[in-house]
């Protein structure tokens, strides 16, 4: 059961370069389970900043020819708007060169040296300038630091050390017996196997540069950026007010794996040394790499800029696909075509749709109104949410906030095959339409409250819209009256195919040959024969004449909405190129395209009077059929409805006989 409490950190960012991708996703899974534990009713602290000093902060501000300073206080400016308009829910937001940090870490520093674990040396050794870090000879590949793969440089000099070795069987004894202390496993594995070895005194101190926290005990020297950042985690609660009762320790430190032994072995050793509890747990998450599997960062060249992808997906969508498409703990290629899928699918068909869906049909069935909590026979028995909210939380409490939001996908998935199923559109009865609508009105409350962590203004919609409260699931069975309002689509189709491009920083429009729908073929069919799937209750299995050889077999999602006799001798258009596949047993070849209708119906695309096998175009776009198109590639080529005409980008699709036309909702995807 989690504690009354939360302090969740983040690393620090150093600020000598623009934020990237990287340093989005990691605050952003921190928000996630800030945000979470607040939704629990759970005093929350969160805390993010910027790593100020050292020698590489002081050589950017030297390259741009502003004192270190300066320098720091204009990008703090630029890391703080990102975290803004990334929607971060911090409550305190550290910066290292503040008076506050110096103060504290001066403390730090003397109570450890009045333990007895500080002495004066002299050390050499190579020195990478980019992790701030000395490596050692096993840790160099060419004489390069194998992360920043540049030179080390070698730097010999007097140095105030921290008897780090000395903490090293302690600090051992706790992650053994503390298996939560690290998170996640295979990154603990890594740091035992590493505590098996001899582990050496630190240097914490510099005498080559000024930039950073001069030691109280000898001003010539500044402390050594680690030793400086890692204070800040209880700097922060130091002052301006004392909480540190209140939140230390730390409940969770969530960290990049490059930086895994400063937080487990050189930190809790700071603390001990010091005589300060060690934090509860050590979150550690993958990389962003690149497409071609590289870990993104600036000096590769090869970041994707976060500000680009909010503008076209906003800002919720992109925070979407970090905690569902990134296995917790794990590295993860960041791909545009991959979130440009997930937002068509998983948000746009299976949340976005069902939301509509509801909310017409209530608006359109009920005059707006339906009541929700109290006896709620159907919606207990088919859609009780109770195990999935369990499971969510188990996996929140596990760090495994990817396998959350499966949780919650699968319960949407469950509310749009309820629906299905129980076909409101058809019900003529009130009292069973409102007890059928009621459920999912119910069942949406919960998915836009347990959403809120990682899409927190599009949860807030959903419950505006549906007029059910966002924050507490405890009032669920509670007895309300929910006035529905007009629901605008919230995962819009996206006409135009403009592409965020790694490294370039520029979208990137579509060429006209290579044009999405070029790739599409779409023909003129006639449905021979209807019969049920034998094995899936959602599906006709048709018989399509498109003018070739042989009728093919085609299953379609139709059952829910048309009777037999509704499509038999019926002219429709069909995706015919799409890969063929089989749906439960059934073998399948191609795709019948069909749009929503105000009401929830699903109704097939009409292609008048034009002949069985034509092809359907669109002007200005030379058709070049791929052989086997993937679904994927279908929905780069997404196909709306406008004034009762199926379009694309703006452009109707037709024949020889006219343009298609749908029953369907201005707005809607034909698909
Ligand atoms: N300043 C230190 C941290 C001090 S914490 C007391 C630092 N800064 S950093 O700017 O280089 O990185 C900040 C965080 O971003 C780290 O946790 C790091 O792992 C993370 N990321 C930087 N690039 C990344 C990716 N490409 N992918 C995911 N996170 C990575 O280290």
């Amino acid at each position: 059961m989690p504690a009354d409490r939360f302090y969740i950190t983040t690393a620090i960012d150093y600020p000598n370069s623009v934020p990237h991708m990287g340093h989005a996703y990691e605050k952003v899974v921190a928000d996630f389970y800030a945000r979470a534990a607040r939704l629990r009713g759970i005093e929350t602290h969160f805390l993010i900043g910027l790593d100020e000093h050292g020698q590489k902060i002081q050589e950017a501000a030297d390259k741009a020819g502003h004192p270190p300073q300066e320098f720091v206080d204009e990008k703090a400016e630029v890391f703080r708007r990102l975290y803004g308009q990334l929607n971060i829910s911090f409550d305190d937001f550290i910066r290292t060169s503040e008076p506050r940090h110096h103060e504290f870490a001066r403390e730090l520093y003397e109570r450890v040296s009045k333990r007895g674990d500080i002495y004066k040396d002299h050390y050499e050794g190579d020195y990478c300038i980019s992790c701030e870090k000395f490596l050692t000879a096993t840790e160099l590949v060419d004489g390069k630091c194998p992360i920043h793969e540049r030179p080390t440089t070698v730097v010999k000099e007097e140095s105030y050390f921290f008897r780090l070795s000395k903490y090293r069987d302690q600090v051992r004894a706790h992650i053994e017996s503390h298996p939560e202390f690290i998170y996640p496993e295979e990154r603990r594995r890594e740091i035992l196997s590493r505590l098996n070895d001899d582990v050496r005194d630190l240097s914490i101190s510099r005498s080559t540069f000024d930039w950073g926290i001069p030691l109280p005990d000898d001003p010539e020297h500044v402390l050594y950026v680690w030793f400086d950042a890692l204070a800040n985690y209880y700097s922060a609660l130091v002052r301006p007010k004392d909480i540190t009762s209140r939140f230390w320790p730390a409940d969770c430190h969530v960290i990049g794996k490059d930086i895994l032994w400063f937080h487990t072995m050189i930190w809790p050793a700071m603390l001990l040394s010091a005589g300060y509890e060690l934090p509860r747990q050590v979150m550690v998450h993958g990389f962003i790499l690149d497409k071609d599997g590289r870990k993104m960062a600036k000096h590769v060249g090869n970041v994707v800029d976060p500000v680009e992808v909010m503008d076209e997906y906003t800002v919720d969508v992109l925070r979407y696909y970090f905690i569902r498409s990134f296995s917790s703990g794990k590295d993860g290629k960041f791909s545009v075509s991959d979130l440009e899928e997930r937002y068509n699918s998983e948000l746009g068909n299976d949340l976005g749709n069902l939301i509509l869906r509801v909310a017409k049909l209530v608006q359109t069935k009920l005059g707006g109104r339906v009541r929700i909590g109290g006896e709620q026979r159907e919606f207990s028995e088919r859609l009780n949410p109770e195990a999935m909210i369990e499971a969510y939380w188990k996996a929140v409490d596990a760090r495994e906030h990817n396998r959350a939001l499966e949780e919650l996908w699968e319960y949407v998935r469950a509310t749009n095959a309820y629906l299905n199923d129980r076909a409101p559109w058809r019900i003529k009865d009130e009292g069973e339409l409102a007890e059928v609508l009621g459920a999912g009105v119910a069942a949406l409350r919960i998915v836009a409250h347990l959403l809120s962590p990682v899409m927190p203004t599009v949860a807030a919609e959903i419950a505006a819209s549906l007029g059910v409260p966002l924050e507490s699931v405890e009032t669920m069975s509670v007895e309300m009256e929910c006035e529905v309002s007009a629901s605008k689509p919230l995962f819009p189709r996206r006409e135009d195919e403009k592409r965020v491009s790694a490294g370039k920083g520029k979208a990137k429009q579509p060429q006209a040959d290579v044009d999405p729908f070029s790739k599409l073929e779409i023909k003129v069919g006639k449905i021979e024969a209807v019969e049920n799937h034998p094995d899936a209750d959602q599906l006709f299995v048709l018989k399509v004449d498109l003018g070739e050889e042989e009728s093919r077999t085609i299953c379609a999602g139709l059952r829910a909405h048309l009777q037999p006799a509704d499509l038999v001798d019926r002219k429709v258009i069909v995706l015919a190129n799409l890969k063929p596949a089989v749906l439960r047993g059934v073998p399948s070849a191609g795709m019948v395209l069909a749009s929503d209708r105000n009401d929830g119906a699903v109704v097939p695309a009409d292609p008048g009077d034009a002949p069985i096998g034509e092809t359907i175009t669109v002007e200005g776009i030379e058709s070049n059929p791929k052989k086997k198109l993937s679904k994927s590639n279908f929905e780069k080529a997404p196909l709306s409805m406008k004034g009762g005409v199926v379009v694309y980008r703006d452009k109707p699709l037709r024949t020889s006989a006219g343009e298609i036309r749908c029953d369907a909702n201005d707005g809607a995807s034909v698909r």
